[in-house]
This record gives structure tokens, sequence and C-alpha cells, in this order.
């Protein structure tokens, strides 16, 4: 991937030679069974964005999260720290919690046979447990998902031994921006959630992860984006440059769907992240989008080969949102965006089925960083994610 200063890509790379590169082909998007092994090797693997933590405010309060293929039941405990567990019930396992969110007063109790989970998942009552004296209330306890809390969100792990949330979590940010810092001075974690939107996507996972990736598209599908944004009418991505952040457009007042003022700006970035727009994939489900006023986060949720839900967040100062005022304008050119994106995304699925896709596609120059990430997902279907 080319470097250029933080001041911007004033130049295109050379081409490359060859300019035109393959992709992965079609049936890598539709084909159950490679959709499993996907669930397997990697979302069960790799550490996956699950929840925002404001969204679990008090002891008790739950979200379940569909991980791969398990479900994950993420609390927090008495103490108010977060807990993860398998939502499975010990005794014959049935699902403890059956909603999508919701609390409790104490404690989790499975509704087959009432045996109670406490808020750190040890078995503290079940009906007739005198009569069970060998019965190990830690033993039968629910199986503990590692958890870890970054931008304000609970990042949980299903691997056997997770790898390393530093290398590969905050590692690519680093990647991406030059240095953890550059993440850490938007304070993602203080900001308040004014906008949730969850779009229901009918294509596959790698499809949403390939469009973040490139531009190459955006001077066809994104008028508002490149207004805002002008750079990127030339197809090449944020993404491609290392600490690169996309400047405004001269007479855009802030990051809004027509250009009109923003909120004013993040007390921790610095000048140089004034006025542009940066972008980090964090493999294989999030999507991180920083602006000077606004930091806009996406959760993927692979629920099969050619369904993906997202849950996009826009979180702004909690003093913006406390005010009341009004975010539409900051909210509807990302929504906007992501709607361009996800409907360009829907029309390439069916095609994957194709003949005409059999053996693939190409990639331009401007994407051929996309070949890595094709690289990556094979190295994992075939040996299991690296670092996990
Ligand atoms: S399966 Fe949960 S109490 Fe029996
Ligand atoms: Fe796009």
């Amino acid at each position: 991937m080319p470097t250029t200063p933080a001041d911007g890509p004033s130049t295109p790379p050379a081409p490359a030679a060859p300019s035109l590169i393959a992709t992965l082909p079609g049936r890598a998007y539709t084909d159950p069974e490679l959709f499993r092994r996907e669930q397997e090797l990697i979302f069960e693997r790799l550490w996956f964005c699950a929840v925002r933590g404001a969204d679990l405010a008090r002891p008790g309060a739950f979200r379940t999260v569909r991980v791969g293929r398990e479900s994950v039941l993420i609390t927090r405990n008495r103490a108010g720290a977060l807990r993860a567990f398998l939502n499975i019930c010990r005794h014959r396992g049935a699902q403890l919690c059956t909603e999508e969110s919701g609390a409790v007063r104490r404690n989790l109790q499975c509704p087959y046979h009432a045996w109670t989970y406490d808020l750190d998942g040890r078995l503290v009552a079940a009906p007739n447990l005198q009569q069970m004296p060998d019965l190990d209330r830690t033993g039968r306890g629910l199986v503990a998902v590692p958890v870890r809390e970054w931008l304000g969100y609970a990042w949980v792990c299903l691997a056997d031994e997770p790898p390393s949330f530093e290398d590969t979590v905050i590692g690519a940010a680093v990647e991406r921006l030059g240095d953890v810092a550059a993440i850490d001075r938007y304070r993602t974690e203080t900001l308040a959630l004014g906008r949730r939107i969850r779009y229901d996507v009918r294509a596959n996972w790698k499809l949403l992860v390939e469009n973040f990736m490139e531009c190459y598209h955006c001077a066809t599908i994104h008028p508002e984006l490149t207004d805002v944004l002008p750079e990127f009418a030339e197809g090449f991505a944020a993404q491609y440059y290392v600490g690169h952040g996309a400047e405004f457009a001269a007479e855009a007042r802030g990051f809004t769907v027509d250009g009109s003022a923003g909120f004013g700006r993040l007390p921790g970035i610095d000048d140089g992240q004034d006025r542009r727009y940066y972008a980090v994939t964090v493999r294989p489900q999030v999507f991180v989008n920083l602006v000077p006023d606004h930091v806009i986060l996406h959760r993927m949720f692979p629920l099969a080969a050619d369904r993906t839900v997202v849950e996009c967040d826009w979180l702004y100062l909690p003093e913006v949102v406390a005010s009341g005022a009004d975010t539409g304008k900051s909210v509807e050119l990302f929504h906007r965006v992501n709607t361009q994106d996800f409907d360009a995304c829907e029309r390439t699925q069916p095609a994957m089925d194709s003949r005409a896709y059999r053996d693939g596609g190409v990639l331009v120059p401007s994407e051929h960083h996309i070949g890595a990430f094709h690289a990556w997902v094979a190295a994992c279907v075939r040996e299991g994610a690296p670092g996990a």
C-alpha cells in the first residue's frame, strides 16, 4: 500500500503491472459451506465488536448477539463490569435469553427448568438443588467468553486462545492511521449515541468490506459525499494511503449532506485532523469513520452467505446529544452513503451465482489493496485466522 505524507496524496500511484488482478470467484460469495468455514475460522476466532457499552447501562442489562454460529449474551455484573457468556443453559442446553435485549434484576434464569445464574455466570439456584450435592456451581456455570472494551464497545472473542487484541484490533487502526494516538484523540468512548440505523443487507459480508475499502465507485454513486470530499471523485479511497485523511472541500463547512456546518471540533483532535475524513477497517466486521465533529461506527453481523445486518452508530459529544441539536443533516450524509453502498452490494450479490462471474472479476489499480483482503480471507478459510 503506498504511503504519502499526512497532508495528502497529490498524485495517484504509478500504475502497477499488471493493471488488473483477479478477484475471488463468484462462489466465494454464495457457497453456504464456505460461509460456514468463515464463521468458524474467522468470526469465531477473531475479536468481534458486539455491543456498545452504553447500551448496557446498568447491572443486569443484557444484549444477545450472533457471533459466527453462536449466540453470545453480554451483560454487566453487580460491580458494573462487562461479562459475556455463551447464551446456553448448562443443564440441558436451552437458550437462556431469547430476546435481543432486556434487563434482569439480579440473576439470569433459564426459562426451561429454572436453573439460575448470577451476573458472573455462577450457578446460584436450581429446583431441588439440595438433592444434588455433587453439582459444581462454578463448573456448571455459564461458559464465559473473553470481553474487551475499546472505543466504548464490547468486543468478544470465541477462540480458545484469543489473538492479541492490541495486534489484531488496535493494530488495524495503527496500520491505517500510522499511530494509535490518531484514533485515541477522538475519545470515541466518551461520545454519546446520536443516532443508530440498522440495515438488513441482502449481500455477502465480503462485498460490504470490499465496497468500504475502495472509492472507485464514489464518483458514480456518492454525489453528496464527493461534494464534501472532492478527492474521492478521483477514485482513491482514504484507505489507500497510510495516515491520510480525505480533505473537505473548501466550501464545505461541515461533514453534512449539504456541506452546512456541523457541531464544532471534538476537543482532543489535532489541527492536522481537522477538516478531514479518515476510515479504518477492523477485520472482520467493523468500519470506523472519523470526522472532526463525530464518529460513525459500523458493526456487521453476517447472518448467511447472502445476508448481512449492519448496525451503524453516529456518535457526538454528549452535550450535543443532550442539547437536542438537530443532527439530521449530519446523519443524512452517511445514511445516504450507506444506502448507496448497500444498494450496490445488493445489486452485485445475485451476479455472484452467474456463469459470467464463475471465475470472478478484476480489480483495477485503485482497488488493488482489496487483493490483500482476498488473500487474507483465503488464508483464513484454509488454515484459520492468523493470530488466532
Ligand atoms: S435447560 Fe435450562 S434449566 Fe433446564
Ligand atoms: Fe461507497
